[in-house]
């Protein structure tokens, strides 16, 4: 889990109530990255505009014009049928037909009969039919069958007159508004337009950003900021890129600085160290000058730790180590010692860490073990995100309430446990220093094989 899963999972810790609780609902629902959140704050706002603004339309304006327009092609039926009334004889209605075919776009005929045929169902989705209905019966107010279904383009209507039906064919766009999809589409092709628009602007936006989160997590992890980072993208963000990069260099002078200081202490008190044996060697033998000699001894092999352990912190390169092999070598130094060690790989063996720095952390945890006991068994694991080392040995193992101070520089348990080991009491602290400066850490548990389990987890 890294620091900014557990950062929101405390978070989410709060209680739940009321309007709290809705917004974590919602924000466990939504979408968490800074792309799609954006998209949303765009998109949903349109949406809903849209949304209301086509049922708007559609409520109003659509059936409108339609009530309209069946109106009109309604009252011209009207005035035809009474035409055909008031004009009777077989002329006038051959006039009257083609006045209607004519000027009012109708076409009209006569059949025997006053049969009409069974009502049509009604289709599902149209207001037209009910729009006609509706102005036929109000005000033609005789029996009549509608068909606004069958004949595409045309709606066909029937009406009874007094022993004849007269049967008419009107074109559906005079009685309809018919292009209203035509609004719909323009809005939809509109709003599909914007969409790519911001999905455009927006990717300009966020990569400056994401560019920042790399370079900050890779600096994190240690390694080298990403090739050609450098601030970029709106004003905000331009500013914390750029206090990102102060940040960075400070902290980095800051490190050279101790770095150096340490490294001209150690050295100093190596020369005054060198001449005091010296001195030593001149006044003589005796019990008194040996166990100065191993005072000496002590002291030197110390500084020397401190030297390497300042050293370790002088910027290394990010480059490739080959764990199978550094696994290969141990094992042959195990073997010298006349220690036992099993080891196994799970995943690429090419791992990218500062090398040294990195070989020296496994070799510290591995030295450890061959030091304080008889049996080393290590499991590695590198997926696509961590590489994971345990360690498990069966010494005497470091009880809990010492893990942490075994950490600290110069502690150590063999004096208490009078164990005659030469250590300087640096290897786990310069070991977690490094896992630390590649992002990651070390840590102790309890061993199955009843001594000690180191574990390094670093992301890679
Ligand atoms: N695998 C282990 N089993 C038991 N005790 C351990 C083990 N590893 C470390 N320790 C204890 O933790 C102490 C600190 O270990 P650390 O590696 O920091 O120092 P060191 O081994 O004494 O010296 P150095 O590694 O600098 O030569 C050791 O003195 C030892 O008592
Ligand atoms: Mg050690």
């Amino acid at each position: 889990m890294t620091l900014f899963d557990q950062i929101r999972r405390d978070q989410d810790r709060s209680p739940a109530t009321g309007l709290r609780g809705l917004l974590r609902w919602l924000r466990h629902r939504l979408p968490t990255g800074l792309y799609a959140r954006s998209l949303l704050i765009i998109l949903l706002p349109m949406l809903i505009l849209q949304t209301v603004v086509a049922f708007v339309f559609m409520e109003r304006h659509w059936q409108l014009v339609t009530e309209r327009l069946s109106e009109a092609v309604t009252r011209d039926i009207a005035a035809v049928i009474e035409l055909l009334e008031h004009y009777p004889g077989e002329e006038d209605f051959a006039n009257i037909v083609g006045v209607a075919a004519s000027r009012l776009n109708l076409m009209v005929s006569l059949e025997p009969g006053t049969e009409l045929p069974s009502p049509r169902p009604r289709p599902f989705f149209s207001i037209l039919d009910q729009i006609l209905s509706d102005e036929i019966a109000e005000q033609i107010r005789r029996p009549f069958w509608i068909d606004t279904v069958g004949t595409s383009r045309l709606v066909e209507i029937r009406i009874v007159l007094d022993d004849q039906t007269l049967r008419i064919f009107a074109p559906r766009n005079s009685a309809y508004a018919s292009n209203t999809h035509i609004f719909l589409v323009w809005m939809v092709s509109t709003a599909l337009v914007l969409i790519v628009i911001s999905i455009l602007f927006l990717r300009g936006q966020i990569r400056p950003i994401l560019a920042l989160a790399n370079a900050a997590e890779s600096f994190g992890k240690g390694q080298r900021p990403p090739e050609g980072f450098s601030p970029r993208g709106a004003d905000e963000v331009r500013r914390a890129g750029l206090a990102f990069i102060l940040m960075r260099e400070r902290i980095e002078r800051q490190m050279e600085q101790r770095t150096a200081m340490l490294a001209g202490v150690s050295h100093d008190l190596r020369t005054i160290l060198t001449r005091f044996r010296l001195q030593l060697a001149l006044a003589g033998d005796g019990p008194e000058i040996d166990s100065l000699n191993q005072d000496i001894d002590d002291m030197q092999s110390m500084l020397e730790g401190y030297l390497d352990f300042a050293k370790g912190e002088v910027e290394e390169d990010v480059g490739k180590l080959d764990l199978e092999e550094l696994f290969e070598r141990i094992a042959g130094d195990f073997a010298l010692h006349d220690r036992s060690i099993t080891w196994k790989l799970d995943g690429d063996p090419l791992v990218y860490v500062r090398p040294n720095a990195f070989t020296r952390l496994i070799t510290n945890l591995a030295s450890n073990a061959r030091r304080y006991a008889g049996r080393l068994e290590i499991d590695a694991r590198h997926t696509a995100k961590w590489l994971v080392i345990i360690f498990d040995d069966d010494g005497p193992g470091i009880p809990k309430e010492s893990r942490d101070d075994v950490f600290k520089p110069f502690y150590r348990l063999d004096e208490a446990r009078n164990l005659d080991a030469s250590g300087t009491g640096l290897g786990l602290a310069i070991a977690r220093d490094i896992a630390r400066s590649h992002g990651g850490n070390v840590t102790l548990e309890d061993s199955p094989l009843g001594g000690l389990r180191a574990v390094i987890r670093v992301p890679v």
